[in-house]
């Protein structure tokens, strides 16, 4: 931190036929949280996203709808631009390859080519693949069939022009070598290390008009049109005024990173690094390959018809739930199930239960002592410096993790701290302290809103809407800067709080998703982006006899013991009476499970069983929480006969 960096962030632009679905939506927030952590750290950014509208595949859906591939476009690229900003992503330019600023430089570089000698006429003959787009060798086919979509392909004999990509491959991996940053994570460089090793092959640019008309047409041959990637992979250039505007150019391009699908890096890093060789521009700093969100064991996507749609998600969970969902879930790199229960999860436990309760309680309690507002913060004691102590090594931690592209992991010791502060709060309980000694109680409360703050400032790369408003609570409106201006004590005492708002409501568990929940798509295609998050509602009414399908028993615990690998977890072995069942509960934040063997609860019996961290848990035990008095499980006022109907 310090010096002034630079980073201009990519996101590979997409097809503008599909619809976008949560993979897209993945890389975007992946792109627009990385350029905000920078932000955060002090760079300058620039962040670039777009459509990809040239090709045989939009040409075809245009002439089935009758009308022409540019107002095609023109309609289908708004679902990708009016989708960015309902999941608050802040994009700096958005491109579209039919845009003349794009379509200029395309051929401008095509010409460079062709004079220097890069390009050539090759009478060529191949497979053709109609649903890549693209011909393939024998070698590359798999079963003679193509290797990206599986379908038949296609012999075809015809002069065409040719990039020639085989004079650099050995620069490449020179460059690859000489830079284990380059291709990230390391894994994938090795991948295109073994590419290389089957020798580069000269690359097929062109199209002829008869077989593909639209595209961007060669300025040396107008018979003919350039390939789609060809085309697509200059947008990175042609968006910061390659050829037109050199300032801005050399201000952005020297800070390249290129964020793409693992599906797409052998075009990123061998056909698009070959071309910038060759037309002697320098590398991008980093190219990333992430993996795939799957659903079951698939890839999502439009062909699969498997996709889950990002508004939807939004609609009903909200833009930030979704966000913190898909970027601590993922490891940026490896593949990840999607499930609209994990999300709910996620939100329950982390947001509602940890970030969302900590407000709460401190609020709650500033409410009821300190006349709402922010308490004087005292001499700080031992756990007071252990507190601050965190913060700072969090501070410092953070930017570290996210340059290791470890973002699930920045995520997760931000939400440790949250969690430490929760700890904090019940071990000194300040609820109790602030009638004996109210500035000691008022000097945890401070500890614990500044906490907060810092939280706030962390996790807005992630949650930037929610941050905001946890900030505009703490009486500190506006956006984090940079960490360099994040210091510990600038909450200032005497500042009128609200946080009164639950910031993050529970979600319940879709029933049977996804039939239960609304259909993303329908949500999407009716145009219910205002609609009432469903979690905001209250619980609904229900009749008596609702009421008496819910078996409550009483249950003496005969163990309990902390689920290894979870910090919140506890195993209970318990006895009903005439059963012994095993329960899974989230307590451990709270409840100490040493000592409860002998004591006696309260549990849902006839909750159906549900596989928590590998065991199956056989109920739910209940308990209360306030901010006074934290949580507390719910007991019998006298002991009674293990198995006892609760009514
Ligand atoms: N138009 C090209 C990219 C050209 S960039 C110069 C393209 N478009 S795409 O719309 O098919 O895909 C765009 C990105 O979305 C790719 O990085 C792809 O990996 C990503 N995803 C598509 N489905 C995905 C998942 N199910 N999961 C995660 N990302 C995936 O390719």
């Amino acid at each position: 931190m310090g010096e002034s960096r630079r980073y201009y962030v990519t996101t590979p632009i997409y097809y503008v036929n599909d619809r976008p679905h949560i993979g897209h939506a993945y890389c975007t927030v992946l792109a627009d949280t990385m350029r905000r952590y920078r932000r955060l750290m002090g760079d300058e950014t620039w962040f670039l996203t777009g459509t990809d509208e040239h090709g045989q595949k939009v040409q075809e859906a245009a002439e089935r709808r009758g009308m022409s591939p540019q107002a095609h476009c023109d309609e289908l690229h708004a679902a990708f631009r009016e989708l960015w900003p309902q999941l608050h992503v802040e994009e700096d330019d958005f491109i579209r390859t039919t845009e003349p600023r794009h379509t200029r430089v395309v051929q401008a570089a095509l010409q460079q080519l062709w004079e220097a000698g890069d390009i050539t006429i090759q009478s060529y003959e191949g497979w053709y693949s109609t649903g890549a787009e693209r011909f393939f060798t024998e070698k590359d086919l798999v079963d003679g069939r193509c290797p990206d979509t599986g379908q038949p392909v296609q012999w075809i004999s015809e002069k065409n022009y040719f990039f020639r990509m085989s004079r650099y491959g050995e620069r490449l991996r020179a460059h690859i070598e000489a830079n284990p940053d380059f291709i990230r994570p390391p894994h994938r460089a090795n991948e295109v290390l073994a590419f290389l090793d089957k020798g580069l092959d000269d690359l097929c640019i062109s199209r002829p008009k008869e077989r593909l008309a639209w595209g961007i047409e060669l300025p040396f041959d107008s018979d003919y049109v350039t390939y789609v990637w060809f085309d697509a992979l200059l947008n990175y250039v042609s968006a910061i005024g390659l050829f037109s505007d050199s300032e801005r150019f050399e201000r952005w391009w020297p800070h390249a990173h290129h964020l793409i699908g693992k599906d797409i890096l052998t075009t990123h890093s061998v056909y698009w690094t070959t071309m910038l060789m060759a037309l002697g521009l320098p590398l991008p700093r980093s190219i990333t390959a992430t993996g795939w969100w799957l659903q079951g064991d698939t890839k999502m996507s439009k062909s699969l018809g498997n996709v889950v749609s990002p508004l939807g998600m939004k609609d009903v969970y909200g833009a930030d739930v979704l966000r913190f969902f898909l970027m601590r879930d993922m490891v940026i790199g490896l593949d990840a199930n999607f499930s609209e229960e994990a999300l709910v999860r996620r939100n329950n436990s982390d947001l509602a239960n940890d970030l969302g309760n900590l407000a709460r309680r401190v609020a709650g309690l500033c409410d009821r002592y300190f006349e709402g507002k922010v308490p004087e913060p005292g001499e700080p004691t031992a756990a007071e410096a252990a507190v601050m102590a965190t913060a700072d090594d969090l501070r410092a931690a953070v930017p570290q993790l996210v340059d290791d592209l470890k973002l699930h992991s920045a995520i997760e010791e931000i939400m440790q701290f949250v969690r430490s502060l929760n700890k904090y709060v019940t071990d000194t309980a300040p609820f109790r302290l602030v009638k004996t000694d109210a500035p000691a109680a008022g000097r945890i409360l401070y500890t614990v809103l500044e906490g907060l703050r810092h939280a706030a400032w962390l996790l807005w790369p992630v949650m930037p809407q929610k941050m905001e408003a946890l900030l505009v609570g703490l009486g500190v409106p506006g956006k984090p800067t940079t960490l360099d201006a994040l210091r510990w004590g600038e909450l200032r005492a005497g500042t009128g709080l609200g946080l009164g708002e639950a910031l993050f409501p529970r979600a319940e568990l879709p029933v049977a998703a996804p039939e239960a929940a609304p259909s993303p798509e329908k949500a999407a295609e009716g145009g219910s982006a205002e609609a009432e998050p469903a979690q905001a509602q209250g619980p609904a009414e229900i009749a008596f006899d609702q009421f008496e399908q819910v078996d409550l028993r009483v249950a003496t615990v005969l163990s309990c013991q902390r689920v290894e690998g979870s910090d919140r977890l506890l195993d209970f072995q318990l006895d009903l009476g005439t059963e012994q069942r095993r329960v899974v509960s989230g307590l451990a934040q709270h409840i100490a499970p040493e000592g409860l063997a002998g004591t006696q609860v309260v549990l849902v019996a006839n909750l159906a069983p549900r596989k928590i961290f590998k065991i199956l848990s056989q109920g739910m035990i209940l308990s209360c929480e306030t901010p006074e008095s934290g949580l507390t499980l719910l007991r019998p006022g006298a002991a009674v006969a293990a198995g006892a109907k609760v009514s």
